[in-house]
């Protein structure tokens, strides 16, 4: 067997200059690469993006994005909106009438940290003005999120990141973003989270309350937060694997899981956190230097100092169950 004395580039071989034993050597290695048994070095690629989903996707994908004035109203216009088609409220219940039921009993409160965590995770709006969360509460806000549990590699999945949250075929397509207004433990800014050192990338430095007021459209929790969060997908790992319906779902279940996991986590860091649906991609997009047809942005978060540590508004389990007249 000939071996090579250095490292060569396969695809530059001259197999005319080389012994027939060598010849082999280089067809059978062509072979393991074709089958993808070997892999070359730094083969990750960004060729990946929006123009690799099918037609409706991209319909989808573009239409989704809110970027006009027009496309906002007030919460008080919203109110009258809605106030007028009331009767056209679909029912919030589902019921199958004529089917038989079988009752269950009411839920215990079984003592455990996680339910705790569930029964108060609450959207909290109006949050205390704090400049003292730490960076420790920042990186359990942050990793147990979207941080890496463990890192994978085989041959169909390629790399891999497994998080605290389910990710679509381990695409683990979500990343976030902090923007900081007034916590002393880091500057004031843009950062992003990165997943691999679980670090704050400074990407602008600056106060963006009132860019970010208007990005939110205005909504008022945006005025006394102590920082956001933004959740985006990178739609390309998305699309390297799932290019139709199926991967535009998978984006939005993803966001799905880890808006719970933020929820929870800031709940059991007695943290308020509130999400927000509606913004203006392109200026979000521009002011994190996203390429849009790589990432797209998938929600915001305003997180700040609990005012209460106990759910607002709500009947403890006891009181609901009282109130429902439910067994027991
Ligand atoms: C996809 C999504 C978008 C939302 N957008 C907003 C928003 O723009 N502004 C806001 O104040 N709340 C927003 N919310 C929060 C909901 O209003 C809130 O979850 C709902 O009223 C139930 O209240 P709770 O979270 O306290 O249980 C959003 C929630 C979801 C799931």
């Amino acid at each position: 067997m000939l071996y090579f004395s250095s490292p060569k580039d396969i695809e530059k071989l001259n197999t005319n200059e080389l012994e027939d034993e060598s010849i082999n050597l280089v067809s059978v290695t062509k072979e393991f690469i074709n089958k993808g048994v070997l892999v070359p070095v730094n083969f990750a690629k960004d060729d990946y993006s929006i123009d690799t989903f099918n037609k409706s996707i991209q319909y989808f994908y573009w239409a989704n994005k809110e970027d006009k004035d027009e496309n906002y109203q007030s919460t008080y216009n919203e109110f009258w909106e809605l106030n007028k088609k009331r009767y056209l409220q679909p029912s919030i219940y589902k019921n199958y009438a004529s089917s038989k039921t079988i009752n269950l009993p009411f839920p215990t409160e079984f003592s455990s940290d996680l339910l705790k965590s569930i029964t108060n995770r609450q959207s909290i709006r109006y949050t205390l003005h704090n400049n003292d969360i730490s960076l420790q509460t920042l990186s359990n806000l942050l990793y147990y999120s979207n941080g890496e549990a463990s890192y994978a590699f085989d041959m169909g999945m390629g790399e891999a990141i497994f998080k605290y949250i389910p990710t679509p075929g381990g695409r683990a397509s979500s990343e976030l973003y902090l923007v900081n207004f007034e916590v002393n433990s880091i500057p004031y800014g843009i950062f992003h989270y990165s997943v691999k050192s679980n670090s704050l990338e400074l990407i602008k430095k600056g106060n963006f309350r009132k860019i970010m007021f208007n990005i939110a459209g205005n909504q008022e929790q945006v005025k006394t937060t102590s920082l956001m969060l933004i959740s985006t997908s990178r739609i390309d790992r998305i699309a390297w694997k799932y290019q139709d319906a199926a991967g535009y779902r998978a984006i939005y279940l993803e966001a799905g899981a880890l808006m719970q996991n933020l929820y929870l986590l800031a709940s059991a860091l007695e943290l308020g956190i509130g999400v927000i649906g509606t913004f203006k991609d392109k200026e979000i997009d521009s002011y994190l230097n996203l390429d849009p047809d790589k990432e797209i942005v998938t929600a915001l978060y305003t997180v700040g100092k609990r005012k209460n540590l106990t759910r607002f508004d709500r009947p403890t389990l006891e009181e609901y169950r009282k109130a429902n007249d439910q067994n027991g």
